[in-house]
């Protein structure tokens, strides 16, 4: 049986909003229930809005629930602070979409990458630290290593700076890393090979991951299994491939409809209009039925329940 590295329970995170003078709330992660097993790839997609990296910096520790539970290789790590917990950030470790953010401008890449490796007593001395940065960065084929170590982040284009913040990650040797939208402000043409050295790490040390993308062509390429997200809430659970090949809910089918593999006619029958909704204090009913091409009057009324669909497959839906 293959174990759960994280269990997230009812989860809620809920932010206050003044709207028209009264107080409300932007309910953007929704009372979410899903596991992760060790060594998977575990995708988040939606669209813009849809609480992907609110439920990323949740479980980071970086922002607190509402409500709800979170294990974390054993461990409930809800309604704690992980703050200045070095044992527990050297586990999860997170690489956001701008590389820039994620380095002090004013300190040598070399100190950037060496300092966590001191703090989590990662290799005792400085000597064996340097050895080990520069075979990595070998091993990522960002060459010639002395060079590059020595500027500061500025000096480095986005893709090569991405690439030294996934190094830096991984010298920490994690049992969970957190990907959001790691790829998405590069360049096309170096995108395939920044995820290829995520999955290249990620495979080594069989870390395993919560993959945060918009990009369906992304997920279904990168991820063991997909959680399909619409205005905080799940829509859809399901493996790479049944995603792809035959997605069950509304908004799925809408969103394979991007994907350029699928034909005009198909496109032209799953596709949706109007905006993503932003979840302040949502009426009654499947959050989707505004936009859904297959909302009755019950979908007004009644959430569906996230029910189980065959094996591997989950689905909130009236009318799966
Ligand atoms: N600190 C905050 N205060 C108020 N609302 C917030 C806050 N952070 C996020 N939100 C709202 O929560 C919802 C989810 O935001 P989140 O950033 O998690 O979405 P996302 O799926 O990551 O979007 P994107 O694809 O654009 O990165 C949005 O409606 C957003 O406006
Ligand atoms: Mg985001």
């Amino acid at each position: 049986m293959d174990k759960n590295i994280l269990e997230v329970k009812n989860l809620k995170k809920y932010f206050p909003v003044r709207k028209m003078g009264k107080k409300q709330y932007v309910k953007a992660v929704d009372d979410l229930n899903f596991s992760i097993r060790e060594g998977e790839i575990f995708g988040v997609l939606g669209e813009s809005g849809c609480g992907k990296s609110t439920l990323g910096r949740v479980i980071n520790r970086l922002d607190f629930e509402q409500s709800g539970d979170i294990t974390f290789l054993n461990n409930v790590i809800s309604g704690k602070s992980y703050k200045s917990d070095k044992n527990f950030r050297k586990k999860m470790q997170m690489i956001f979409q701008n590389p820039y953010d994620s380095f002090d401008p004013k300190m040598l890449i070399y100190k950037s990458i060496e300092l966590p490796m001191k703090i989590n007593d990662v290799n005792s001395d400085a000597g064996s630290r340097i050895n080990e940065i520069v075979e990595t960065m070998n091993k990522a084929k960002l060459t010639p290593a002395e060079s590059l170590l020595t500027r500061y982040p500025h000096e480095l284009s986005g893709g090569q700076l991405q690439r030294i913040s996934i190094i830096r990650s991984m010298l920490l040797k994690p049992k969970f890393i957190i990907a959001d939208e790691c790829v998405s402000m590069l360049d096309v043409s170096v995108r395939a090979g920044v995820l290829n050295l995520l999955l290249t790490f990620q495979e080594e040390l069989n870390s395993a991951m919560l993959f945060i993308t918009h990009d369906i062509s992304v997920a279904t390429y990168i991820c063991n299994r997909i959680m399909v997200l619409y205005a905080g809430k799940i829509m859809e659970i399901a493996e790479s491939k049944d995603i792809l090949d035959n997605p069950l809910h509304p908004y799925t089918r809408a969103l394979v409809s991007y994907s350029p593999i699928i034909s005009k006619e198909e496109k032209k029958r799953f596709r949706i209009t109007g905006e993503v909704v932003t979840p302040i204090d949502p009426p009654p009913g499947c959050r989707f039925a505004s936009r859904c091409p297959m909302a009755k009057d019950i979908c007004k009324k009644e959430e569906p329940i996230l029910k189980e669909i065959g094996k591997n497959r989950k689905a909130a839906c009236h009318f799966v």
